[in-house]
């Protein structure tokens, strides 16, 4: 079995953080989105990974390699525009061939392996196989309406009135009956070769398509809020390892102290991962932080958030919270007169000051 992850999209809904970087490499407890959907393909004996790019390629293709870090061969898909998830199947046809694949949406982030999913499949032969969840916002994702026995029944794309609060999750299983399906459907309305269309041709069509229902969470990391939530979830697992310099200072719960990382008079409730060669100095940092590398906390506070590779945060008054801080972002409170805000801030920044 074969695996196709889709990284290309613009995502808008991460600006101003997708401006200088894609999406799928943002950091979740220091290590970029795409690398836990890899690793989940590893994990069930996947060796041959596509990976479908767009714009940001160059940046995906130098931190993913060639799969050598994962014993596994990765090949780079170029899609000229983000036209659908069914089009990227199209353009990695050549790559795929004939045998079956999981696709896996490189934005997102599952707890529970993927060896149920596998087993099912490889039992009982559907021609797809998706998986499900439940979630408030349907209207949101693709939405399945599915019988008493877990038979898909109908798939809508972002339907104004959902059939059901069943979501489908960006990780599918086929086999090549799916190219045909792709064959016949038309764009949607917004411009996309839809997959949840292609599914529904195969039900149209009286091929078998299969369901099962995720038991842990799932989070698709489309929104600046995803990421704080991804990132506490992935946070709650860590196992405390401490490779750094710690001194006159105190570590609770579990906490990652990566190489060369020094962190002097600070307080680190975990859990929480500080990144290689930071310098946190009087320090706060509350439960569910990722602090990323050659960062600098002094005299400040920092919970709930992700704060990314060489940003520097000094003297603030105020905690952050629940906060993201791209790379090399400097905050730096100065106590002088006249007590003004100065901004510097790319397009679609955000910043929320409480008083
Ligand atoms: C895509 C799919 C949708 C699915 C979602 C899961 O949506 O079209 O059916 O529920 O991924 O992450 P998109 O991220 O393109 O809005």
């Amino acid at each position: 079995m074969k695996g196709l992850i889709l990284s290309g999209g613009f995502g808008t809904r991460l600006r101003p953080l997708t401006y200088t970087g894609a999406k799928q490499l943002i950091p979740i407890a220091n290590k970029p989105i795409i690398f836990y959907g890899i690793e989940s393909l590893v994990r069930v004996g996947i060796k041959d990974i596509g990976i479908v790019v767009g714009d940001t390629r160059d940046e995906v293709m130098s931190v993913v390699g060639d799969g050598a870090n994962w014993n596994i061969n990765i090949e780079y898909i170029p899609q000229e525009s983000p036209l659908g998830l069914a089009h990227a199947i199209k353009v990695a046809r050549e790559f795929l061939g004939n045998e079956p694949f999981m696709m896996y949406l490189g934005d997102n982030i599952l707890k529970d392996s993927l060896d149920e999913l596998v087993k099912q499949f490889k039992e009982n032969h559907p021609n797809a196989l998706i998986l499900l969840t439940e979630v408030d916002n349907p209207q949101e994702f693709g939405v399945a309406e599915v019988d008493g026995k877990g038979n898909v029944k109908k798939l809508v794309e972002k339907p104004k009135e959902p059939p059901s609060n069943l979501a489908l999750v960006g990780i599918y299983l086929f086999d090549n009956e799916i190219h045909k399906a792709i064959e016949h459907i038309k764009p949607s309305w917004r411009n996309e070769l839809e997959i949840t269309d292609a599914i529904q041709w195969l039900l149209d069509n009286g091929y078998r398509v299969e369901s099962q229902t995720v038991k842990g969470w799932w989070k698709d990391t489309g929104k600046p809020e995803d990421i704080i939530e991804a990132n506490l979830l992935i946070l709650q697992d860590i196992k405390p390892d401490n490779k750094g310099e710690v001194v006159d200072s105190t570590l609770n719960g579990h906490v990652v102290v990566e190489k060369g990382a020094v962190i002097e008079k600070s307080i680190i409730r975990g859990p929480a991962i500080i990144g290689q060669n930071s310098r946190l100095s009087k320090a706060y940092v509350g439960p569910f932080s990722s602090i990323g590398a050659n960062v600098t906390i002094e005299n400040s506070e920092v919970e709930c958030s992700v704060i990314m590779d060489g940003a520097t945060i000094r003297n603030l008054e105020n905690r952050i919270d629940r906060s993201i801080l791209g790379r090399n972002v400097v905050i730096n409170q100065i106590n002088e007169s006249p007590r003004t805000h100065k901004f510097i801030l790319g397009d679609q920044s955000y910043v929320q000051i409480i008083k």
